[in-house]
């Protein structure tokens, strides 16, 4: 199956010890230098990879970040590991155990959020621990039973916190927050950021990447941080975050995630007999937010759009983004046959010059498109393997076999990168990235 370098075999054996050596103790970093902690997001595909090596390591993995979570039900999109530096923004800059009435004791976090793939992670350790001895399997149960309210809380905080007017989409006051830092999608809603003084600060990043111009540019950051100010000074109160900050938008990507996350642990919910009022509720939001997406799409082509809370303008990019309505389901057949067209065709996965079949952060026939900067053009395996699961679950097994045969090509190279370059197959950004070793390990699965 791989066009050069190692074996499905060998490539397993080196994407565990990947794992092994990113290992802190209870968290796994999310890249050896450029991430030195947890994230929330990587910790959860991290989980979906450890779960075929050990149930146990990988049910450790989600209590360490559910040990996070914040009294008002916020998975934070940071855990800091204990004592190590060599990232920026750390603790000391966020400064939530001041400032924030809700922030979890005894452990420190970042302030905001990231995107809900949890219940994925969950689902992976129950489907793996079902192929061990009953030992393994009472770990995955008991997991479930310690953890259950602490995971509704979350899907809670975020149909509440998050979708204000009840229209079905979450809304994100940080770019961050949607995973996709520099996306394109965003370019608009930071346009109206202007950065006022911040802190004096010095960027970590660029110490850890080959060449600076994969990362955000120094005006991103401004930016960025800017944001963490206005956070500050509205205390992280969800409230004062929804009147006051100046970048909000509704991420149609996050909510066609959030309605199958909510589905699947529904889903869950049912098979273990957990309380049929929160079955319900999941059930609920899954349809709510389903609709939520489906309500942004063109009618013919089926593409979704993000919102700009401030401007009060859609957010049309061709990014993965439009193609959330794949993630959760709900169009009619015809757009969602020519949303999968687009998918697959020349502006995506089927764009002449890719070298392996997967879809590009940003269309390379973009405006936008720059093939190495980070969330504008790049390829990243971790999506890849986000559409291949979502793509089976639909019941779309031809269609997944060829992302997983793809993104398998890709990674054969033995980088484990976090992004590439789609044209040349270069490796761009962190090697040794854990959530590229963990979709690797479920594939191989
Ligand atoms: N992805 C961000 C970074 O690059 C933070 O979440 O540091």
């Amino acid at each position: 199956m791989p066009d050069r370098g190692f074996t499905p075999t060998q490539l397993a054996a080196r994407a565990a010890y990947l794992l092994r050596g990113n290992d802190l103790g209870t968290m796994t970093s999310a890249a050896p230098r450029l991430y030195p902690h947890m994230w929330s997001w990587d910790a959860a595909f991290v989980a979906v990879g450890l779960a075929p090596l050990s149930v146990e390591r990988a049910v450790v993995e989600l209590d360490t970040l559910l040990s996070a979570q914040w009294k008002n039900g916020m998975i934070p999109h940071i855990v800091f590991a204990n004592g190590i530096d060599g990232y920026f923004p750390g603790p000391a800059r966020w400064a939530v155990s001041d400032l924030a009435a809700h922030a979890p004791l005894g452990v420190e976090t970042s302030g905001i959020t990231q995107p809900p793939v949890h219940a994925i992670a969950v689902q992976r350790i129950l489907e793996n621990s079902r192929r061990h001895g009953r030992s393994t399997r009472a770990v995955a149960e008991e997991f479930l039973d310690r953890r259950w309210a602490d995971l509704v809380r979350w899907h809670r905080w975020l149909a509440h916190a998050r979708d204000l007017d009840g229209n079905g989409r979450i809304a994100l006051y940080h770019g961050w927050e949607s995973g996709m830092d520099n996306s394109p999608r965003w370019d608009l809603a930071y346009a109206n950021v202007s950065a006022g003084e911040v802190p004096l600060f010095r960027r970590e990043d660029l110490n850890h990447v080959a060449d600076p111009a994969e990362r955000p540019t120094d005006g991103e950051y401004a930016r960025y941080l800017w944001l963490l100010e206005e956070m500050k000074v509205a205390r992280y109160e969800d409230d004062a975050l929804a009147k006051t900050m100046s970048f909000a938008v509704e991420d149609v990507f996050v909510s066609a995630v959030f309605s199958l996350a909510c589905e699947v642990l529904a889903n869950i919910g049912e098979e273990h007999s957990r309380p049929n009022a929160d079955v319900r509720e999941l059930y609920g939001w899954a349809e709510r937010f389903r609709h939520g997406v489906v309500a942004t799409t063109d009618p013919r082509s089926g593409a979704a759009k993000d919102f700009d809370l401030r401007s009060g303008r859609w957010l049309t990019t061709d990014t993965l983004a439009m193609f959330a309505p794949l993630l959760c389901g709900g169009l009619d057949r015809q757009a969602e046959r020519a949303l999968i067209r687009t998918f697959e065709g020349p502006k995506f996965c089927g764009h002449p010059d890719l070298r392996y079949a997967v879809p590009p952060s940003t269309s390379p026939v973009s405006g936008a498109f720059r093939p190495r900067e980070y969330w504008r053009g790049p390829v990243w395996p971790v999506m890849t393997w986000l559409f291949s699961w979502a793509f089976a679950r639909r019941g779309w097994a031809e269609r997944s076999n060829m992302l997983r045969a793809e993104g398998l090509r890709q990674a054969s190279d033995g980088s484990f990168a976090e992004y590439y370059e789609p044209f040349t197959g270069e490796p761009l950004g962190s090697m040794q990235q854990s959530w590229t070793a963990a979709a690797v390990l479920d594939w191989l699965g």
